[in-house]
């Protein structure tokens, strides 16, 4: 059982680097490095539910990752339907609900098929969420809000001058999950890459140099412990607990 910290974030985000990396150290193809990356996942699940983490989000495939050799684009996409498969039963036993971001109409007729089946069978469910980025980007979600709003304008159901933060917030893939109050970044690079760029506009980041087949327990609870020393002020001056407009968590 998880000791207690002073504060655990509702949502915690992954942006899994390094299998790559870690697999050329043992000399073994990229997809070894992706194969490794799926039991990390399996493990940081766990993690969330010892913590008591309600939103877990993965960033698994970027728009940017389709520029990758077809066979690891395929390898990936086998690997996805391999994880849902065998961890399908684990979301059931833990009453765990899986959501997916992005363009999913991009991915493979198979793979769509199957994380909507799963999707709709675990809508029910409350014991946490499991949110999949796949085909992911934050400017391509952006977009795509930007997009639809201006439909809305042109049908005449939407007036421009009542377009506030709330409005693009509500045309995000999920509107409603709360925004990640941590992103973890594994493999040392400082970056965000393209990853809710809307919903980090506050996140806590914590960067880590171990990659992501080697996160272990430990390196879980150092980001929760990196976490709860930081002081959020979301702008403001700090001691209290008010949010700004648009800010749902
Ligand atoms: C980045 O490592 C990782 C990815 C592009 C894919 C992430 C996929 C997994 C962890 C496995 C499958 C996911 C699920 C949810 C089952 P990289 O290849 O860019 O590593 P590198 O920077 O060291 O080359």
């Amino acid at each position: 059982m998880a000791e207690k910290l002073p504060k655990i974030p509702l949502h915690v985000a992954f942006i899994m680097d390094g299998n790559g990396r870690w697999a050329r150290a043992r000399g073994l193809p990229r997809l070894k490095g992706h194969e490794a990356g799926a039991d990390a996942v399996r493990r940081v699940m766990g993690y969330c539910r010892d913590w008591g983490i309600r939103y877990l989000t993965l960033y698994a495939f970027s728009t940017e990752n389709w520029s990758r050799p077809a066979l690891e684009v395929a390898g990936l996409m086998k690997l996805l339907m391999v994880f849902l498969r065998n961890n399908e039963r684990e979301l059931h036993e833990h009453r765990v609900r899986l959501r997916v971001i992005g363009r999913r109409a991009d991915l493979p007729a198979a793979v769509v098929r199957q994380i909507t089946r799963v999707e709709a069978a675990t809508a029910g469910y409350d014991g946490g969420t499991l949110i999949l980025a796949l085909s992911y980007s934050g400017r391509s979600e952006l977009a795509q809000a930007a997009r639809r709003i201006a439909e809305e304008v042109a049908a005449g159901t939407l007036k421009p001058d009542s377009i506030s933060e709330a409005t693009v917030a509500a045309h995000l893939y999920a509107p409603d999950i709360p925004d990640p109050d941590l992103i973890v970044r594994t493999s040392g690079e400082f970056r965000l890459s393209n990853f809710l760029l809307w919903q980090a506009a506050y996140s806590e980041l914590v960067v880590t140099p171990v990659l992501w087949p080697d996160f272990g327990a430990d390196d879980f609870r150092a980001a929760l412990e990196a976490y709860a020393e930081r002081d959020r002020r979301f702008g403001g001056i700090g001691g209290g607990d008010a949010l700004p407009e648009g800010r749902n968590t």
